[in-house]
């Protein structure tokens, strides 16, 4: 890795909003702390990061985010132990796949330095912002977007990468009723699914909002194609068990390669539980349904680690899931949760310690 050659100024903001927010009761993302990290992209190069107050940004209405949609962004946490030591988990894999999504996009590459010691500068800077309550952390949200103007269709040629932080609570709401969506796609062969662009979320908020309509509080996308096969659960990979097989969607252009799915495959396949990355066909998960063999599924995303689903809707009708007193989802969250939060040894170096 580059290393910056020099430290990354830090402009303090002049007072701070902290004592203002109860951090007993937080929401997900919806507090922002002082400072953010901003470097820009312009005559070809970006600018060494800088550690500035949280302010708002000024565009150009022809700025050719607002037109093209060029924008890409990354989902991350910072975490706190019970002696004050400050964790990040697995941030060079968010720094890589923002860059895989810069590339489909047409944004240019950020350095992995300017992402991982502006991101640690950051982070030094917010420490206090870092709830300790269970469950809780700092959502980080690094994103870039194209600043540049024009409305020509054609790429920017200035862009600008933020990360911005919000302290958030634990984001269990409890089981999610699923609709397999049968009608509309969220990602296409050769399209952009792979990449974490804001457009993929915008295309999904109308079928959501269909389904809620309907009762259910999430959707269950399928492949573009035939509609056949589960892909992801909402804005996180869906994990099945049949029997004892825990399973989920290979990787493909139309899949986000998920951080926590990863963890979550090796952490299951050290517990010994028998894993299969494999294509899901509705089919079978309706016929496992029946037959009693179905007995979980979950999504799994940094953002809740682990959302347990409590049933499916799929041609209209309901399929409930069982109970379980001794849950895959429950475990596999507690080992991801313990080696986030300092609580278990990282045999696996997923653990990074921020200085
Ligand atoms: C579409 C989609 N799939 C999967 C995930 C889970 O990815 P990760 O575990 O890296 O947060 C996310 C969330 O970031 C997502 O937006």
């Amino acid at each position: 890795m580059e290393t910056l050659a020099n430290k990354i100024a830090i402009e303090r903001a002049k007072s701070s909003k902290i004592h203002d927010v109860d951090f007993d009761n937080l929401s997900f993302g919806s507090v922002y702390s002082d400072h953010m990290l901003v470097c820009d992209y312009k005559d070809g190069e970006w600018s060494a990061p800088k550690v500035v107050p949280y302010q708002p940004i000024t565009l150009d209405p022809s700025a050719k985010i607002f037109h093209y949609g060029q924008s890409i962004f990354e989902g991350m946490k910072a975490y706190k132990d019970e002696n004050g030591k400050v964790w990040l988990f697995r941030p060079e894999e968010n720094c890589k796949r923002l860059n895989k999504s810069a590339e489909r996009l047409a944004i240019p590459q950020i350095p992995e330095a300017y992402f991982m010691e502006g991101l640690n500068a950051l982070i030094q800077v917010e420490s206090d912002w870092i709830p300790q309550n269970p469950g809780s952390s700092l959502y980080i949200r690094p994103f870039i977007f194209a600043s540049g103007n024009g409305f020509h269709a054609s790429p920017a040629n200035e862009y600008k990468f933020i990360i911005a932080c919000a302290p958030s609570g634990s984001y269990f709401s409890g089981k999610v009723k699923v609709l397999i969506e049968e009608t509309y796609s969220r990602a296409a062969n050769g399209g952009v699914g792979y990449a974490k662009a804001g457009g993929n979320y915008a295309g999904q908020f109308y079928p959501t909002k269909l389904a809620a309509d309907k009762g259910y509080q999430q959707v269950i996308w399928t492949d573009d194609n035939t509609h056949e096969f589960i892909e992801e659960a909402g804005a996180m990979n869906v994990f099945v068990r049949i029997n004892d097989t825990l399973m989920t969607a290979p990787t493909s252009d139309r899949i986000l390669d998920g951080i926590t799915r990863k963890s979550i495959l090796d952490i299951a396949k050290d517990e010994g539980i028998k894993t299969e990355v494999r294509k899901i066909s509705v089919h079978e998960l309706v016929k496992a349904a029946e037959n009693g063999s179905l007995k979980e599924m979950f999504g799994a995303g940094t953002a809740a680690v682990v959302s347990p689903i409590s049933g499916f809707g799929y041609h209209g009708k309901d399929y409930d899931l069982p109970e379980l007193e001794e849950s895959y989802a429950s475990l596999l969250k507690q080992r991801m949760t313990d080696i986030q939060y300092n609580r278990a040894e990282d045999k696996f170096g997923w653990r990074h310690e921020v200085i």
